[in-house]
């Protein structure tokens, strides 16, 4: 597919043909990984919409065949609040699938009250960083085996407001739900970031890409006060739409960062402009912290040491044990 260069818009319209390609989307049963998934699809992907809720999930799947009746679409049950979820998923994946062109870690919500996983973590960390880090890495191999293949993780302007809170991760000793969520969503930036120098270490021709979708009117605000919902509603568009977009429009910093050709790893893509709040998709800069590699080095570590999942890429430098490679 051509696109008239620099000053075009991007659109959907700008996904190539996806035929005889794999992609796996967490949280695509609504919201921004939904619209991801039907373009893909409609574009001829094989989609596989891992998700929590298999009556959601299901009902994405309807929506999808009814809107593209050749698309190839299918669910998988993964809660990424839970690790033997999170490994169940990535095994039967492993098995049904192998090849994965694209992994998109979209899945992500912000709790409103402190809450732990089975597994002892912050429920907000768990689904928005520590899940996707362990299902990447035990799906890793397939990825590798892909040639060209992708990690795309969405992330958010709130990364900006985000510190790792390395003394109390899972906000035992005070929680903020925006708080939890900005150190979650700066853990994704971190993630592609030392992900992608890892993958480059290694030689590999995969890459990791991080994308986010400004301010989209989704379920997203499901846990929150009643005004911040009101705030969401699509009733308010007229007043909003400065600051929110459609899911649609959302979409595109991921299906970008997905697709297309000129992407390079370790690239950030949103909607331009100093806010990011909307618009079309462009290569975006996250902020200082971000880019801070002993941060990123020591969350990857802890992340490492906290899911039990320990990536099958070559040893570097600065990591404490050896590598085990989970199967
Ligand atoms: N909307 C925005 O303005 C905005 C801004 C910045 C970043 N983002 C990011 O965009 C991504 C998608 O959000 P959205 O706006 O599309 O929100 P959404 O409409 O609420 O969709 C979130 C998706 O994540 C899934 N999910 C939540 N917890 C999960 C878990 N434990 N395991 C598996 N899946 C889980 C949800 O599943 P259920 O349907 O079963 O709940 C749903 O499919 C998130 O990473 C979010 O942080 C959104």
């Amino acid at each position: 597919m051509t696109r008239s260069p620099a000053t075009s818009r991007w659109t959907a319209h700008d996904v190539p043909d996806q035929h005889g390609r794999t992609v796996v989307i967490t949280g695509g049963n609504t919201g921004i990984g939904f619209e991801t998934a039907q373009v893909l699809a409609q574009r001829g992907a094989t989609v596989v919409l891992a998700c929590r809720n298999p009556g959601r999930a299901a009902d994405a799947q309807a929506r999808i065949a009814s809107a593209a009746p050749s698309a190839r679409v299918s669910t998988l049950a993964l809660d990424l609040a839970s690790l033997a979820s999170v490994r169940r998923a990535a095994e039967t994946l492993r098995a049904d699938h192998p090849c994965i062109d694209v992994l998109i870690n979209n899945a992500g919500g912000m709790r409103r009250h402190h809450n732990l996983t089975e597994d002892g973590f912050e429920s907000t960390l768990a689904t928005n960083h520590l899940g996707p880090f362990a299902f990447t890495g035990l799906v890793l191999e397939t990825l590798l085996a892909t040639p060209d293949s992708r990690v795309v993780t969405v992330s958010s302007i709130g990364h900006r407001r985000g510190v790792i809170n390395f003394d109390d991760l899972h906000s035992v000793h005070r929680y903020r739900n925006s708080t939890a969520y900005f150190q979650s969503k700066l853990a994704n930036l971190m993630f592609t970031y030392e992900l992608h120098r890892r993958l480059t270490a290694a030689g590999v021709s995969t890459i990791a890409v991080a994308a986010h979708p400004g301010n989209a009117r989704t379920e997203f605000g499901r846990e929150m006060s009643a005004p911040a919902r009101a705030a969401l509603s699509p009733r308010l568009r007229a007043v909003t739409s400065w600051l929110l977009q459609s899911p649609q429009m959302g979409a595109l910093p991921t299906l970008r960062a997905a697709t297309d050709p000129d992407v390079h790893g370790g690239d950030y893509y949103g909607p331009p402009g100093r806010a990011q709040f909307t618009g079309h998709p462009a290569r975006v800069e996250s902020n200082t912290r971000s880019h801070d590699t002993a941060a990123q080095r020591r969350l990857w570590q802890e992340s490492e040491q906290l899911t039990g999942v320990t990536y099958p890429l070559p040893r570097q430098p600065s990591d404490p044990h050896p590598p085990r490679i989970d199967a």
